[in-house]
């Protein structure tokens, strides 16, 4: 007998569409026909609509997930740069250690987990270390739901002539970004989370005239060498490596729906969704774990009752259909509802009606 999959109500794997799993179903391509070209350029052109940057940017798709991706992003910049990275989470300091790994000396400028990133310090950093050339940070962090002010650490950083790389991992759609006004150098995200497809596709999309400084660059990796990459993706319009193309064309399918939807519709009826169900949930005594003007529009973490732990509830609720992550990795006290997925009216209602029965 098929087994029903679970309500996914997080950032990633989460719910897709059944047009998505349909040409998930039908994409066993082979990778060099013509066939998977055409969806290749399809696909390339759509991310940049997608991510509301025009041809002065191209987007290269690696097979891998989100921390993949960031690895190709903050490498070059950490052997070959003066690097820093900006932490106030889980996923900045997992960008640090990755860009430690590649540069012993890269700095970081570290804030509490609890709060965004004060802009104002960003700049007095800069100021301090004018050494730094680059620098690196998560735009939303995805643990707590808090969103980083990136338009103005990006002022500070084209004051300082220092290159912005942002993890836009659970901003990107869900949020208003405006990386190309901003001057974001490069940004990195996956095929889950706002592009609402199946996991297993990286992707980084900056500036062309960035790409092609990286020729210089001493390659930190062979195959996640995003200067070599671009030269075959945009230059020559094909990836240097086989993909598993099912992938690829599930993603092609979630943005065609996305566009079709409208990028504003889409992030309205995300952020709508959000702001009803944190409403609804404080009206039911289920208190927000965090400062509520720190959050994003897409991602909450909720305090449980002190008599149910989250091993517990994760369990209950896995048994009624539904998964919820924690709020942060090992704590018992916390749990996360997020809308990047695609749910009907009804799969919020059930979530409703099966929370109030495990908290009750
Ligand atoms: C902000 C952020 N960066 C990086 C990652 C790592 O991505 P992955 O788990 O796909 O490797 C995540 C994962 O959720 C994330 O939320």
């Amino acid at each position: 007998m098929q087994k029903k999959n679970l309500l996914l109500f997080t950032p990633g794997p989460l719910q897709v569409s059944e047009r998505v799993l349909e040409a998930l179903r039908n994409g066993n391509l082979m990778h060099r026909e013509e066939a998977f070209s055409a969806l290749f350029s399809n696909l390339q052109s759509k991310l940049l609509n997608a991510f509301e940057v025009n041809e002065e940017y191209a987007a290269c798709l690696f097979t891998s997930t989100g921390r993949g991706i960031n690895e190709a992003m903050v490498a070059p910049f950490a052997k070959n740069r003066k690097l820093a990275v900006i932490t106030n989470g889980a996923w900045g300091t997992d960008l640090l250690q990755i860009a430690r790994l590649h540069g012993q000396n890269v700095m970081e400028l570290k804030f509490s987990e609890k709060e965004a990133v004060e802009p104002g310090q960003v700049a007095e950093f800069l100021k301090q270390n004018p050494q730094i050339d680059s620098l690196a940070l998560v735009h939303q962090e995805t643990r707590t739901g808090i969103l980083n002010p990136l338009e103005k650490i990006a002022s500070a950083a084209a004051a300082n002539g220092v290159t912005l790389l942002v993890d836009a991992m659970s901003s990107i759609i869900a949020e208003e970004t405006n990386f190309q006004k901003l001057g974001v150098a490069f940004f990195t995200c996956g095929s889950t989370k706002g592009l609402r497809s199946i996991p297993g596709i990286g992707i980084i999309c900056g500036k062309k005239e960035e790409f092609e400084k990286l020729s210089r660059f001493v390659p930190t990796s062979h195959y996640f060498d995003i200067f070599s990459e671009y030269e075959s993706q945009v230059k020559n319009k094909k990836m240097r490596f086989a993909q598993p193309t099912p992938i690829f064309a599930a993603l092609n399918e979630s943005l065609s729906e996305l566009l079709e939807e409208g990028l504003q519709q889409r992030r309205e009826s995300i952020s709508q969704r959000t702001a009803d169900f944190r409403n609804w949930a404080v009206s039911n005594g289920i208190e927000i774990d965090g400062v509520a003007s720190t959050l994003g529009h897409v991602i909450t973490n909720f305090k449980l009752p002190s008599k149910i732990k989250y091993s517990v509830f994760s369990h209950e609720l896995q048994k009624l259909g539904i998964y919820l992550l924690y709020g942060g990795e090992k704590d018992e006290n916390t749990f996360q509802v997020s809308f990047f997925g695609a749910f009907s009216e009804n799969d919020i209602a059930f979530l409703k009606k099966t929370l109030i029965s495990i908290l009750k």
